[in-house]
């Protein structure tokens, strides 16, 4: 079918507000939205200012009322655990209802903070859900970063309640979540008055009187009891979302209710190609944004079907498990990053597992999180059959940037990049300087303002890091802080972050808040963290680290301290495994660290010696360090 997507787009440019009016068509309101933007509102304008609505009512109880009461909302398949269990949305309602009474009999109401430290069980889910039923604000963190990660978000949200389990699990090992919630508790200046905790069967754990209640006593006593849907209004948060930013201080990335189910319905439909009644999978975290839009909100808002996956792409038992969930669950659409796909192909070169499954109801694969290179593409192109769909967007902006819309029509595929600019977005490359630069010319990626519904409109409590971070430096544009090219057909290249972002596994990594780590051990004087490409990984970060003078101990005693540190207050999330032990850095004269030259020897790529650099002697220094590791030359 030819693609209608220039077409919509152009419709889109003509009149915003138009498509954005049509679009909200979508949602069940309390009451619609009269006006549909207000310029002059907020940092640069709001989106259905004066609308009002319930996500959760949205999520689920219209779905309910409106004949899926029995369709399947949630299947969780969990081969790690060995579990599985489907929730129609009926059940979905009863257990959302159940967690919202009790959080309500936890003095918990519209605008407080709920923190959820889960795992990837329903309960996450549902915790999410209940949240948004009684207005309170959610702020999920991924179960993979450490307690003082978890401290630092405590501080930050100041959550009246927070819900967690005893453990999660990783292959090979129970990880036990409990104790790294008491650790960040006592780490943290705020103090939540309540915990409600998921015991789970593999390891269980103590609760502190007082503080810590029983998930499921605490369902089983409200099981039941009818709660309404609170109504907010669109402009208020729905939750908070940490990300790195280029410090140990997470951004507190804000999303509204009405906006963001608009924008996560319209790409339901438009973008993933997917319709009401069917499965749509997104193998990835509800800690992360794309769990948060599309393993949560977008599948149920739209009544498809979602699958909360608790397991790896490998391992789990093998590198069919993909395979088998899609035949088992008839999925139509997987979303994942490329890096699940380069551990499968890893695993099953030759697509082996592939043939033993019926994949007669999978129609796309959608990768995203990082650069999809081509070669990964291509094998699953090969194996599976069917489109593979490379997408770009950020934790900021919630849904696609851009995008090869599967439901308004696939464009031809160009290996290398993410698609086109979807409608809501007006996508250009920017030099240094702020001009716009010629087609296929490297430069900054960013967003004519104002940003569509559903991204962030501001950060939690700090509205001016929002501006200085995001719309300081192009004025009139939102800055993604990626750099890449746009070419003469419309085709969007991400070629790599303007800042210290890594992108580790599909995981988005501050190497300064890893930096900012490494030099509290009290023998580092000076140090530097830099990504390095990956085989499988994408990137992995690696440190270089400067000995005190007059340290005795010898350096890989240090540097395995330095990993273990990084591992305690970062968490295992940031696979920062390699440390190297130099004795100077590469600086310039005006004392700037050059971690990019670092990071081309690092990577073998072609290098010229900086005009402006201290010392040349140190990257020989630096290239024989890397080498003696296995790295570089
Ligand atoms: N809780 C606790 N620890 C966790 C965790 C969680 N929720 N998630 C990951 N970790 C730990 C892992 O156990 C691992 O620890 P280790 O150093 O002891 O082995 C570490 O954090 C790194 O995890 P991960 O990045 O998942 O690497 P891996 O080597 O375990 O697995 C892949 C590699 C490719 C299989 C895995 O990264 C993957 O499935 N990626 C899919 C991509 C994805 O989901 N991206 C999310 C954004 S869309
Ligand atoms: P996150 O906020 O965790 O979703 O990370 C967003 C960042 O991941 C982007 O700013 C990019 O740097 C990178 N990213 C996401 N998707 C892609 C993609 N399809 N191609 C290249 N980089 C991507």
């Amino acid at each position: 079918m030819a693609s209608r997507y220039h077409e919509v787009y152009e419709g889109w440019k003509r009149d915003p507000e138009g498509f954005w009016a049509k679009a909200a068509r979508a949602i069940d309101w309390v009451s619609p939205p009269k006006k549909i933007f207000d310029k002059d509102a907020g940092v640069y304008g709001i989106w259905y200012p004066d609308a009002a609505c319930n996500t959760c009512y949205n999520a689920v109880d219209r779905h309910v009322a409106g004949g899926r009461a029995n369709q399947k909302a949630l299947i969780y398949d969990s081969p790690i655990t060995g579990r599985k269990k489907a929730f129609t949305y009926a059940d979905v309602k009863a257990e959302v209802s159940a967690l919202a009474a009790l959080l309500q009999d936890h003095g918990i109401g519209k605008g407080d903070r709920v923190i959820i430290y889960m795992p990837m069980v329903p309960e996450a889910v549902f915790s999410m859900l209940a949240c948004a039923r009684i207005g309170a604000v959610h702020s999920v963190v991924f179960g993979g970063f450490a307690a003082r990660e978890l401290a630092t978000r405590i501080d930050d949200a100041k959550p009246k309640l927070v819900i967690s389990a005893s453990c999660g699990l990783e292959p090979g090992r129970v990880v036990a979540y409990k104790p790294l919630l008491d650790r960040a508790i006592e780490l943290s200046a705020h103090k939540p008055e309540a915990c409600l905790i998921l015991q789970r069967e593999e390891e269980t754990c103590e609760l502190i009187e007082g503080r810590d209640y029983d998930y499921a006593d605490g369902v089983a006593r409200t099981r039941g009891r009818d709660v309404p849907c609170v109504t907010v209004a669109s402009t208020d948060p729905l939750y908070v979302l940490y990300t790195s930013g280029t410090t140990g201080q997470p951004k507190g990335v804000v999303r509204d209710n009405g906006g963001h189910m608009v924008a996560l319905a319209w790409t339901m439909e438009n973008e993933f190609g997917v319709k009401p009644g069917e499965v749509f999978w997104a193998a990835s975290d509800v800690g992360w944004v794309v769990g948060h839009s599309y393993i949560a909100y977008g599948p149920l808002i739209h009544g498809a079907t979602s699958i909360l996956f608790e397991g790896k792409p490998v391992g789990t038992p093998d590198a069919g498990t993909f395979w088998r969930i899609i035949s088992e669950h008839k999925v139509v659409a997987l979303f994942t990053a490329p890096t699940a796909f380069r551990a499968i192909k890893k695993e099953d070169p030759r697509g082996a597992f592939v043939k033993k499954y019926d994949l007669s109801a999978f129609r796309t694969l959608f990768l995203a999180g990082e650069r999809a290179d081509p070669e990964t593409i291509k094998w699953a192109e090969q194996h599976l059959g069917v489109p593979v769909i490379d997408h770009w967007w950020q934790t900021e902006t919630g849904y696609p940037v851009s995008q090869n819309p599967a439901g308004l029509g696939l464009l031809p595929v160009k290996y290398g990049s993410p698609g086109v600019a979807m409608p809501g977005y007006d996508v250009r490359v920017l030099d240094d300087a702020g001009h716009p630069v010629a087609a296929r010319t490297l430069g900054n990626v960013v967003i004519k303002l104002p940003l569509p519904p559903g991204c962030l409109p501001t950060l939690w409590h700090a509205e001016q890091r929002f501006r200085d971070a995001y719309l300081r430096e192009f004025p009139g544009y939102y800055k993604t802080a990626d750099a890449g090219f746009i070419d003469e057909d419309g085709y969007l290249f991400i070629m790599s972050r303007t800042d210290d972002i890594i992108n580790v596994a599909g995981h988005r990594l501050s190497t300064g808040a890893m930096e900012e780590v490494v030099a509290e051990h009290p023998d580092v004087a000076e140090c530097a963290v830099i990504g390095v490409a990956d085989a499988m990984k994408g990137q992995v970060p690696v440190g270089f680290i400067v000995l005190n003078s007059g340290v005795a101990r010898d350096g890989a005693t240090v540097e395995r301290e330095v990993v273990g540190l990084v591992r305690e207050r970062i968490g295992p999330v940031a696979a920062f495994k390699s440390v190297v032990t130099v004795k100077r850095l590469p600086k310039t004269r005006s004392g700037k660290i050059l971690r990019g030259t670092m990071q081309k020897i690092a990577d073998k790529e072609e290098w010229t010696m900086p005009a402006t650099i201290d010392d040349p002697v140190i990257l020989d220094e630096i290239t024989v360090a890397l080498a003696d590791r296995g790295m570089g030359v």
